[in-house]
Order: structure tokens, then C-alpha cells, then sequence
């Protein structure tokens, strides 16, 4: 039987529980001479004298090795409280009813783009440099991991996946997962029509209704669609349960499908893993009794056990027959199969996959239309685009898609202002220092096991990385000069997808699929507004944020409520209509 996150965690700390009473158990029986009333204070107090002796010894050797370095230590963000605890819910109270890097920005301002926080007796480095991050990504990759803190909070639903590992295991798992990226099925667009096209009359007929649709919704049952026919060859067939209506969250007929204990529980154990992340390891403690995503993962496991225990027994009887599986031609669980037989391995696989793709891509939707519906005069161009390479009816194939600039630029124009991954975490692996805020200064001390949080949120809306109007929607900034004064001499200000040797492997399949979408979407519709009378009340940004105008801040003039748990969405989902094309003709 596995044991509960919170039992492991006592198991770990047995040492530092036990020895320091031990210790007090020899001194009082051989050595000294107690009462019993100070034999019971000794006990008590032994684990936290101990504990205080250790973290001085430690706090000193860390110093002295900064100076060895000849290091500094950074600026610290700090509350008022001891162990700065109002700063913890300050953070807390932003991240359930903020806009996402409410209080990281003013920090950010005040004390520049490095800085940590010392919270409870846990440090915290934050970043928004380009250039700390290309070290983190790139030119000293080594030097950083994930690391066990986010691996072990993570790892009752991603297990040993390529999202959750380090090292020479996420060598290995990246090797045999890659070869499948490189493959030209990722521009097969018959897989991208069947579920696209499927997602389009649906919002049509609902329009003919007179009714809005939840976009965000609809963008998470195609990509789920997508998803699971491309990684497992068996469709999850979200999009066959109807859209939900608005205000009926549970009188539709969606919620008694299959498809959808599966979506949530999905999402749900993201939420979960989410919320750990954020409580540092005190999760654990919550967790005695039972793994708290245990249910969630029942749920998902149920739906693709079956479909893996299937396609290894298939693969034993073909290999009896000696009939090779064509892994060019298959899916993404085929090109795994023919390197592996491990249950465990091809789970922890297809359910990373999944959760890598699949939030991320419909995420990136959402906030297209989102900005679109805010952009009417981009959405024209874009669909001057389309029309002009692809006509009014065709479906879109890899090639078109290529040569439409415009296109991609209002996809890295949503994905520079809307990162459907906002923040990263990352430690050093081994002491470093950092090149410091100001030039002339001593660089900056970390010690090894540094957790690190970078926030590609912040460094996207940089006025400094980005120019003045960094905070405005302007796909053109893409194309024009502004692309050359910016972009390409300073790339690192634009990490969407991640760089360096962990890059997101399917970065293509998502331009690709968004841009499918996109190009669908505009050919049958010509404009997108948002329905603001459908969006739930809880659910609109709340009046407060309006307040921001005057410190030049984007919320201010937000019309949704972006949150993140692990991904970016549009909290209470994202309503809107859309005009059928020609039918103000009509
Ligand atoms: C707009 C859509 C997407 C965005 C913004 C995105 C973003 C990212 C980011 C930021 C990472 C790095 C995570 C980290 O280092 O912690 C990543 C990794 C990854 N992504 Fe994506 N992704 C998208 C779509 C996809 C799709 C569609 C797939 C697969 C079908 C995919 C597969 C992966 C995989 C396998 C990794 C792990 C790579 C590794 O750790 O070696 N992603 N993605
Ligand atoms: C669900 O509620 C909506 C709005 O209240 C209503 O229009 C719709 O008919 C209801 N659907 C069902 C199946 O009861
Ligand atoms: C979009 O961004 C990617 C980097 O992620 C870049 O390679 C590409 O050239 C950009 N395309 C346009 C049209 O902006």
C-alpha cells in the first residue's frame, strides 16, 4: 500500500524527530544527573533547540561561502509581521481574488528585477531578468532543476512523466517521447477538421438559438478532443456531450456525460496540485489521512487504463504474429509502445502529454478571442488573411498556414500578454551567484537547493524589454520595426513555450491547431463580442481593479478575469458571441 503524502513526509523527518530525544535519553541515564521535571522540559525542548542550533550552523556556512563567492545577498521583499506572514496572505489573498502577479509587480518595481522573499523561515528567489532566466534555461542548465519540493508536490498525478522529472530520468523520458514531435503528422489537419469543424456548427447552432457560448469551454472539449485522438487514438469525445447553457451549469445535458467527470477531475487534480505548490511543503501535513488528488486520479486512470492495458495486449499478440506496429503512421502511445512495455511508464506519459498540451492550447484560444473581441479593427485584418490565402469554405492545410504571418502574429501577440503559462519554478542544483540589479554592485548569492519562481507574465508586459506600449495589444508589433528593436536582439523576453533542452515539444502542434481554429473560426463568423450579461456576476473582474488605471496598470481596463492554477484561464469561463459572416447582408 502507498502511503499518504503526509506519512512520507514524517518518515523523512524521523531522524530530526527522534535523534535530539535519544540524545537527552543518554545524557539524563549516564551522564547527568535530572529531575523529573527537567528531564520532561529537556524532552520538549530538544527538538526545537535542535532544530535552531542546526539552522544557525547552517545560516553561517552559507555565509561564509557568499563571501568566498564574493557575493551579496539580494534585496528581500519583506512584511511587517514576523516571518513576514501578512506577506504570505497577502500573496495567498492575490492569488484567489487578484489579477495574476498582483504584489510581484509593485515588489518587482520597488526593488528590481531580482529580489527574494523569507517567508516562515522559507526563501524564495523571484525573477523577471531575461538574462537569469537564459542561465535557468539555457547556458547553465545544469546549474537548475525542477527539483524535489515541485516533483513530490506534483508527483501523485504526473508521476515520473517528462513534465515531473530531472535529470538523466527526464533524458530518457524526453528521448523517447521526442522522435514522435519530429514527425510530419504533426501538420495532419484531418484530425484538427474532424473536431474542429464539429466544435464550429455547434457554436453556429447555438448562435441560431440567439444564445451565447462559453468559449473557453468549447476550446477545452476540442483540445481534449484533439488530445486524446492524437496521443491515444481514442477520442474522449467531449465535444459529442453539447455546450452548456448560460446560468445552467448543471441542468444541461453535458454534465451526465462520460467526458465530463473526466474534464473535471482533471481539472480538478491541476487545482490541487496547484494549491500544494503554493503552500510550500506544509501540504503535506493536510495530507495525513490521504492523497488529496486519490479520486481524481481514479477518474482519469479509468479512462485510460482500459485504452493502454488494450493496445499492450495488442502489441503482445502482434509481436507473437510477428506483425511490426507502424509507429510512423500512428499515434503517439504507438510511437511509445514500440520502445517500452511499462504500464507505469506509458501512463505517466500519456497523462503528461495531456496535461501539457491540451489546458495550454485552449488556454491560448480563449485569450485570442478574448483580445479579438476587444481588437475588432485586428480581427479584420486577421480575416482579410484568411480570406485572402484560404477563401471563405476550404479547410486550411500545414502550407497555408506557413506563409500567414499575420495570423501567428496575433497568436504571439495573445501569448506575449496572456502566457497560458504565467510562472516557472526552478533551484539551483549547486551554489551560483547572479550578475546584481544595478551595474557596479556585487553579484547576487544563491545557495544550492534555491527555489526559484520566474514569471513569463511580468517579463512579457516589461516596458523596458517591450517599449511604451508594452501593456497594448498590437499583433504588428510582430512584423514591424518594433520587432527588430525588441524581439530578435533580446529573445529571452519572449518565453511562451519555454527554451533551451527542455523547449515545449509541442509548440508546432499548437500554432498549428490554434491557427486551424483561428482560420475556421473567421471564415465563418466575422466578429466576436463578449456576452457580458451571460458571464456570471462572481466571475467578472471585480470593480476594484478599475482603481489601477492611474498606476498605468492593464487590469484596469481588463474585461475578464484571467487566473492560473497550473495554466491561465478565464475564471468562470469566457462568454461570447459571434456573428455569423454575411449575415448583416442578409
Ligand atoms: C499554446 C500551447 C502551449 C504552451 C504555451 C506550452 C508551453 C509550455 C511550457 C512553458 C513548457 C515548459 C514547462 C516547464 O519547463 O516546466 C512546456 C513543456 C512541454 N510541452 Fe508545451 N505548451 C503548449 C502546448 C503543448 C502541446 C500541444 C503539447 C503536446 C501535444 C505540449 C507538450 C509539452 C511537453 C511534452 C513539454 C515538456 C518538455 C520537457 O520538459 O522536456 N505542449 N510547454
Ligand atoms: C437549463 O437552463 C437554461 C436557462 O435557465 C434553460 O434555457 C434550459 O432550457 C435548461 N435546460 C434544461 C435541459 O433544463
Ligand atoms: C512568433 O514567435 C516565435 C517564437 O516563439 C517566432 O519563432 C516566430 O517567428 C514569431 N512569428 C511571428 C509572425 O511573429
Amino acid at each position: 500500500m502507498a502511503l499518504t503524502p503526509g506519512l512520507q513526509m514524517l518518515l523523512r523527518n524521523l531522524p530530526k524527530l527522534t535523534i535530539p530525544p535519544l540524545l537527552v535519553y543518554v545524557l539524563s541515564h549516564f551522564l547527568v544527573d535530572l529531575s523529573p521535571v527537567e528531564t520532561i522540559f529537556a524532552y520538549i525542548l530538544s527538538i526545537p533547540c535542535s532544530q535552531l542550533i542546526l539552522s544557525k550552523w547552517h545560516s553561517w556556512a552559507l555565509r561564509r561561502e557568499m563571501t568566498r563567492l564574493g557575493a551579496q545577498e539580494m534585496p528581500k521583499w519583506e512584511g511587517k509581521w514576523p516571518g513576514s506572514i501578512d506577506l504570505l496572505i497577502e500573496l495567498y489573498g492575490h492569488w484567489m481574488n487578484g489579477y495574476p502577479c498582483d504584489g510581484i509587480d509593485d515588489a518587482t518595481d520597488a526593488l528590481g528585477l531580482t529580489f527574494k522573499t523569507k517567508i516562515v523561515g522559507f526563501d524564495q528567489v523571484w525573477t523577471i531578468d531575461p538574462r537569469h532566466v537564459k542561465s535557468i534555461l539555457a547556458t547553465d542548465f545544469d546549474g537548475y532543476a525542477k527539483g524535489e519540493r515541485l516533483t513530490n508536490a506534483m508527483s501523485t498525478v504526473l508521476g515520473n512523466g517528462i513534465f515531473n522529472t530531472d535529470g538523466d530520468i527526464w533524458k530518457f523520458h524526453r528521448g523517447i517521447t521526442r522522435p514522435y514531435f519530429h514527425r510530419d503528422r504533426i501538420s495532419d489537419f484531418a484530425l484538427f477538421a474532424k473536431h474542429g469543424d464539429n466544435a464550429i456548427s455547434q457554436i453556429k447552432a447555438r448562435m441560431h438559438e440567439g444564445l451565447p457560448v462559453d468559449f473557453q469551454d468549447v476550446m477545452s472539449r476540442f483540445t481534449l478532443d484533439t488530445a486524446t485522438a492524437f496521443l491515444l487514438g481514442f477520442c474522449v469525445d467531449s465535444l459529442s456531450a453539447g455546450l452548456p447553457y448560460p446560468t445552467s451549469e448543471t441542468n444541461g445535458s453535458h454534465v451526465r456525460h462520460h467526458s465530463d467527470a473526466f474534464a473535471r477531475a482533471f481539472a480538478s487534480a491541476q487545482h490541487k496540485m496547484s494549491a500544494r505548490s503554493w503552500t510550500g511543503p506544509s501540504w503535506q501535513l493536510f495530507e495525513m489521512f490521504g492523497d488529496a488528488t486519490k479520486s481524481d486520479n481514479e477518474i482519469v486512470d479509468e479512462f485510460i487504463g482500459p485504452i493502454l492495458k488494450d493496445a499492450l495486449a495488442k502489441k503482445q499478440k502482434n509481436e507473437k504474429s510477428n506483425i511490426k506496429l507502424n509507429p510512423e503512421e500512428d499515434t503517439m502511445l504507438n510511437s511509445l509502445l514500440s520502445q517500452t512495455d511499462d504500464y507505469k511508464l506509458l501512463r505517466d506519459e500519456t497523462v503528461n502529454i495531456l496535461i501539457a498540451g491540451r489546458d495550454t492550447t485552449a488556454s491560448l484560444l480563449t485569450s485570442a478571442i478574448y483580445c479579438l473581441s476587444q481588437h475588432p479593427e485586428v480581427a479584420e485584418k486577421l480575416r482579410k488573411e484568411i480570406i485572402n490565402k484560404v477563401g471563405l469554405a476550404r479547410s486550411p492545410t500545414y502550407e497555408d498556414i506557413k506563409d500567414m504571418k499575420y495570423t501567428r502574429s496575433v497568436l504571439n501577440e495573445t501569448l506575449r500578454l496572456f502566457p497560458p503559462v504565467p510562472f516557472n519554478v526552478r533551484e539551483t542544483t549547486r551554489p551560483t551567484t547572479w550578475p546584481p540589479n544595478n551595474p557596479g554592485e556585487k553579484p547576487y548569492y544563491l545557495p544550492s537547493n534555491s527555489p526559484i519562481c520566474y514569471s513569463v507574465w511580468l517579463m512579457h508586459r516589461n516596458k523596458d524589454f517591450w517599449g511604451p506600449d508594452a501593456l497594448e495589444f498590437d499583433p504588428d508589433r510582430f512584423i514591424d520595426e518594433r520587432l527588430h528593436k525588441y524581439v530578435v536582439p533580446n529573445p529571452f523576453i519572449f518565453l511562451p513555450f519555454n527554451a533551451g533542452p527542455r523547449l515545449c515539444l509541442g509548440q508546432q502542434f499548437a500554432y498549428n491547431e490554434a491557427s486551424f481554429m483561428l482560420i475556421r473560426l473567421f471564415q465563418t463568423f466575422d466578429s466576436v463580442s463578449l456576452a457580458r450579461e451571460a458571464q456570471p456576476a462572481w466571475s467578472r473582474p471585480p470593480a476594484a481593479w478599475k482603481e489601477a488605471a492611474h498606476d498605468g496598470k492593464r487590469k484596469a481596463k481588463e474585461e475578464f478575469w484571467p487566473k492560473t492554477h497550473l495554466t491561465l484561464y478565464a475564471h468562470g469561463g469566457l462568454w461570447v458571441t459571434m456573428k455569423e459572416a454575411g449575415s448583416s447582408e442578409a
